[in-house]
């Protein structure tokens, strides 16, 4: 039986990745410390046959009931990081320990087992872009020191850790850089945009908009990422980066007016004071991962109906 270790197992894509392996007849291996999920995904995951959870902070040296376990991994999916614009302050450190101590103790793994090893960093590398869509090569435009640096910069390190790990010690690893996902598993204490607004709906109070809703994001269903996240590991190249992803735009006001009439709860709209240091917009180049055969399937109202009917709102 095939074996594979999922970092951030407990996290919302962990959640849908590591289904989707055990479906496939993997054994699964999940380690987190719950620092921005709970146990319900692990909940649901262990009625599954093949699947081990071990608790485990991946800052801290690797226990021996971890190593053990991990010992004939073939493949390594390493999502775990604390995520969250209001994190951002409050679980700073932990972001950037997380993204460097982590994970080089997760690279170390892939080292000695020979594992493969998938990275799910960020479109937050590229910052603020000055550039649109952002393809791969594009550098980004990142403050070091800003509010945002402890997310970004922490994946920028972790990129550059990766590509070292690659050169020196030749480990087969890939980086791909997500772009918002939603779906199954997510859960609705999530700050993210999409969970934020079923949590209103579901409270029956007003949708809060931030600024002035022409903000645009796109929105990748989960199970649309997880076949690109699977497709990158088997067939991207080693050491390569692949944009990962939905490159259709949506403002903020669109995406609540199409929660309400997806979920048929009509409840008003407010806007209110957005964040200084958010985003306007974010645009992938899907090129490099389209031509490994990836495409997205799902449009944007059947996955939010999808999501809508999982959490019963
Ligand atoms: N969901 C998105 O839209 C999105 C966008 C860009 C990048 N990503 C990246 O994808 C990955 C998964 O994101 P998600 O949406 O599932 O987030 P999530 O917060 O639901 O999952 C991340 C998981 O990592 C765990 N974790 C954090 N630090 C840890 C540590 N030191 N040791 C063990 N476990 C730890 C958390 O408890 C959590 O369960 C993350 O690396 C995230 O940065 C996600």
């Amino acid at each position: 039986m095939k074996k594979a270790l999922v970092t951030g197992g407990a996290g919302f894509i962990g959640f849908n990745l590591s289904r989707r392996l055990l479906d496939e007849g993997y054994q699964v291996i999940a380690v987190d410390n719950f620092i921005t999920s709970s146990t319900q995904n692990i909940n649901i995951l262990n009625t599954y046959h093949g699947f081990t959870f071990i608790n485990h902070d991946i800052n801290n040296p690797f226990t021996a009931e971890l190593e053990k376990a991990c010992r004939d991994v073939e493949t390594i999916y390493h999502l775990a990081c604390p995520t969250g614009v209001p994190n951002l302050g409050p679980l700073a450190e932990e972001m950037l320990l997380t993204s460097s101590v982590g994970t080089r103790n997760v690279l170390e793994l892939a080292r000695f087992t020979g594992a493969s090893f998938l990275f799910t960093s960020s479109s937050e590398v590229y910052g603020n872009p000055g550039v649109f869509p952002q393809a791969e090569a594009y550098e980004g435009n990142v403050s070091p020191v800003g509010i945002r640096s402890p997310y970004e910069e922490g994946k920028r390190f972790a990129e550059a850790l990766i590509a070292m790990y690659v050169r020196k010690y030749g480990v087969d690893a890939k980086i791909v850089r997500v772009f918002n996902t939603y779906g199954i598993g997510m859960s609705l204490d999530d700050t993210r945009v999409i969970p934020r607004f079923l949590r209103l709906l579901k409270d029956r109070k007003p949708i809060e908009v931030h600024g002035s809703g022409k903000q645009t994001r796109t929105f990748c269903f989960a199970d649309d990422l997880v076949d690109g996240l699977i497709i990158a590991e088997r067939t991207g190249e080693r050491g390569e980066v692949y944009n990962l992803g939905s490159d259709r735009e949506i403002t903020i006001l669109s995406l609540a007016e199409m929660i309400q009439s997806v979920s048929n709860i009509k409840s008003e709209i407010v806007f209110t004071s957005g964040v200084s240091y958010d985003h306007d917009r974010r645009l992938p180049l899907l090129d490099k991962i389209k031509q490994l055969g990836w495409s997205e399937k799902t449009a944007l109202e059947s996955g939010l109906l999808k999501t809508i009917h999982y959490i019963a709102l």
